[in-house]
């Protein structure tokens, strides 16, 4: 008996989905020994599944028909966004159907609650795709490091971020430029505020943090910031002082609880996250006997993730995904946690302060950091990226980097620093890994 599929939304994901599952079923049963057959494609616009090839009988725009079909099983959501793919969710596991999704939003946001609802009505509700497109990176955290203590999970997990980032760092191009191409190329949302600002990469941090830790995440943890606000500037000191700038999500076990946080940061060029360039994906996780491992792939787009989807698809043909979501804690029993404030948040930090060229004002930063208990790493100033002489005298970056210390040191220094009359300019920070 093949598994039966309904797909709820036909749109790049959908399409993928609906095309491998037609064009490569050979493929799929030769490797797993599982027929995975579509039944259904509920699309609003018939024309657009048409378009994907999908055979008109097969094609309905009501969800009824695939929930009332006893030969379904899986109801994929590839829908996005919170409603009505919450509330289709939760239909279709009343139904007796699993739910495979790649919606990472509706997960970061009502997880808790499909998650119980799937063990309510005893079906599987699987997520591959909804981080880091098609790197088997759940699969990770829930089977191949499950002897694991993890501390520590590190990502890469937005392409469009990454492409920008990496067109500005190694074509020298602005900001609005290197967006407009990720657009181009079909990274970018038609809206990409999401992904700049750094929410989509903290919709997949809460997914990760939640299967890594094995607690409850309020979405309102997470400390965010995005590439919205970075100046070509401070990439060019990055690349003078041996780093790439990155978007990364970063969840930490700390000693006082656990932080979470997604932000520009200046990666080392030696580490492995440096050399994932343009549309990449890549999650670093430690455990405690695997120490660090680290994986790759396309983050985004049609074929590479519908890998992802059709992986839990075969999960549930399987077996083995219904057993997982109801047995394996990270899915049903998370436990609350203690989440630390940004200002408890320990990091390297670097900071560009910009100040009047005038004798003094490099022993006065240095002094407000000391009371602050920030210890510097290092300190320059950079004249030749002067912006031109105003009024009160000639303006340059001082450029501090920083040892390990709070956020909250931090933010009380810049405060001080910052109402300084030779500071001409709020101060930039950015974490540094
Ligand atoms: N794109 C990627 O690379 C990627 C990667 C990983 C995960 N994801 C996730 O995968 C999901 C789908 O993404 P996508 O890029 O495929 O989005 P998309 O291209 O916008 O496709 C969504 C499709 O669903 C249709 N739809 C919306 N509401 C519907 C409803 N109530 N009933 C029937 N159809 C409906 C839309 O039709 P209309 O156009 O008429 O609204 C559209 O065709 C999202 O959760 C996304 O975050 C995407």
């Amino acid at each position: 008996m093949p598994t039966g599929i309904a797909i709820l939304g036909c749109g790049t994901i959908g399409a993928s989905v609906a095309t491998m599952l037609l064009r490569d079923h050979a493929i799929i049963t030769r490797r797993s020994g599982q027929r995975l057959q579509l039944r259904h494609v509920i699309e609003r616009d018939i024309a657009k599944a048409r378009d994907a090839g999908v055979p008109r009988r097969l094609i309905s725009d009501t969800f009824q028909t695939a929930l009332d079909d006893p030969d379904t099983q899986i109801v994929i959501e590839l829908i996005g966004g919170l409603e009505p793919a919450r509330s289709l969710v939760l239909q279709a596991l009343k139904a007796g159907k699993h739910v495979v999704t790649a919606n990472k939003y509706l997960l970061a946001i009502h997880g808790t609650e499909l998650l119980a609802a799937a063990r309510k009505a005893g079906r599987a509700l699987m997520f591959e795709a909804s981080c880091g497109g098609t790197i088997p990176i759940i699969l990770a955290l829930t089977r191949g490091l499950l002897a694991n203590d993890i501390s520590r999970v590190v990502g890469i997990v937005n392409g469009t971020c990454n492409y920008v980032l990496t067109q500005m760092t190694e074509q020298n191009e602005p900001y609005a430029d290197a967006l407009k191409a990720a657009q181009a190329a079909g990274f970018a949302e038609r809206d990409p505020t999401f992904d700049v600002n750094g929410m989509d990469s903290a919709h997949k941090l809460a997914v990760l943090a939640g299967l890594a830790f094995g607690v409850n995440v309020p979405f309102e943890a997470i400390e965010r910031a995005g590439i919205d606000t970075l100046q070509d500037e401070d990439l060019g000191f990055a690349r003078e002082f041996g780093y790439v700038c990155k978007l990364l999500a970063i969840g930490d076990k700390a000693d006082g609880g656990i932080a979470l946080s997604v932000s520009p940061t200046f990666v080392p060029r030696e580490h492995m996250l440096a050399a994932v360039r343009g549309s990449f994906n890549a999650i670093s996780v430690t455990g405690h006997a695997s120490g660090e491992t680290l994986y790759y792939g396309r983050g985004a787009g049609g074929m590479p993730t519908a890998s992802a989807v059709l992986a839990d698809c075969l999960d549930v043909a399987l077996g083995s995904a219904e057993r997982l979501i109801a047995q394996l804690p990270a899915f049903q029993k998370r436990r609350p946690a203690k989440f630390l404030p940004a200002r408890q948040i320990v990091a390297r930090y670097y900071l560009r302060v910009t100040a009047l060229d005038a004798p003094g004002v490099l022993a006065k930063l240095a002094g407000i950091l000391s009371n602050h208990g920030i210890s510097v790493a290092g300190l320059t100033q950079h004249e030749r990226r002067a912006t031109p002489a105003t009024a009160a005298g000639t303006v340059a970056a001082v450029v501090v980097m920083t040892h390990e210390t709070t956020g909250g040191a931090v933010a009380k220094a810049l405060k001080e620093i910052d109402a300084l009359p030779e500071v001409a300019a709020p101060t930039v920070r950015i974490r540094v890994l």
